[in-house]
């Protein structure tokens, strides 16, 4: 059953471009709201149209600058609710601080709890986001959650990659333990083999490799991950199947965040595609083997579902 006075689809900053895809997707225009700041840095949200009583949602990514598109959901929320929004939906494509998800050690924040926290409290009812860092980041919110997958649009580019490669010979890398669940589940879709990195993040920027679990020699690799930050784990990932004899290396990953290093240690390394989402922008991070896939399609279904009262999960059976 739809809501009573409709729907309207509002953004930040953060990603204008994935915004509009979505609007054109659902056939409607953007929302009209003025973001902007302050001389001192302050920001300053103006929701110019009537709210009251409508289904209102908010895109935007929490990619760098992270802290002011923080900021900017956090006050669009303040704002419709104060406007009498009957209904306000925080979509985060790209829900950043979330790799501060627990206490690794002593006297440190757990940043994504944080965070979830400041969202609820801001007057939003609901989220919708996409291949949050970890799952269980949806239980840190006290609101529903619904969790999106980029996976479909990825396995399809990867399951046409396979038959214009006419090859059987394809090899699923997980660029680190952790990943290794999600690296089965796309190994078992696309019919491939399983291989694991074994790696130790030294630092921020630096990782290093300790092992390769698995057979990669003469196989065509896709290295999966949810994201890529400074791209060091990915270059590692891909060193490493090199070194074990892999033929052609690409990587699939969600959330382009390319930051510091990244585009430099990519672009250098030996991949023959870089396929990433549009969660987040990637203009002036452009290099030759970067390829941008859109996932504007799939958060508009979902954003209609969520506005009808139909499911979400249905979107992935
Ligand atoms: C690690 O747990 C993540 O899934 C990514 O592999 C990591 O955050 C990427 O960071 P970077 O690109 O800086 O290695």
């Amino acid at each position: 059953m739809a809501r009573s006075k409709g729907l309207k689809v509002f953004a930040g900053n953060s990603n204008p471009a994935l915004a509009k895809a979505i609007c054109d997707a659902l056939e409607m225009p953007l929302g009209n709201a003025r973001i902007e700041k302050f001389p001192d840095g302050e920001i300053d949200v103006k929701i110019y149209d009537d709210v009251r009583g409508v289904d209102c949602f908010f895109i935007q990514s929490t990619c760098p600058p992270v802290n002011d598109n923080l900021i900017e959901m956090l006050l669009f929320g303040d704002a419709a609710r104060r406007a009498s929004a009957e209904r306000i939906t925080a979509v985060i494509p790209y829900y950043g601080y979330a790799r501060k998800d627990r206490k690794d050690e002593g006297r440190v924040p757990i940043s994504a709890k944080l965070v979830a926290n400041c969202i609820g409290v801001s007057g939003y009812d609901r989220v919708l986001t996409m291949d949050l860092h970890s799952a269980q980041i949806q239980g840190f919110f006290d609101i529903p959650v619904d969790h999106l997958y980029a996976a479909p649009v990825l396995f399809e580019y990867f399951r046409d990659l396979k038959k214009r490669l006419e090859t059987r010979n394809i090899t699923i890398v997980a660029p680190d333990v952790g990943r290794s669940k999600v690296a089965r589940g796309y190994a078992k879709r696309l019919n491939a083999g399983l291989a694991i990195v074994d790696k130790r993040r030294v630092s921020g920027e630096e990782t290093e490799f300790l092992d390769m679990i698995g057979n990669v020699e003469g196989q065509v690799c896709v290295i999966i991950d949810d994201m890529i930050a400074t791209g060091g784990s990915i270059v590692d990932a891909a060193k490493a199947c090199k070194k074990f004899g892999a033929g052609e290396i690409y990587v699939a990953c969600t959330h382009p965040v390319m930051c510091g290093p990244a585009v430099e240690r990519l672009s250098n390394a030996p991949l023959q595609e870089c396929v990433v989402c549009d969660t987040i922008p990637t203009q002036g991070k452009e290099f030759p083997q970067l390829k941008v896939l859109s996932v504007a399609g799939l958060l508009a279904e979902a954003i209609k579902r969520i506005h009808f009262s139909e499911s979400v999960s249905l979107l992935f059976k």
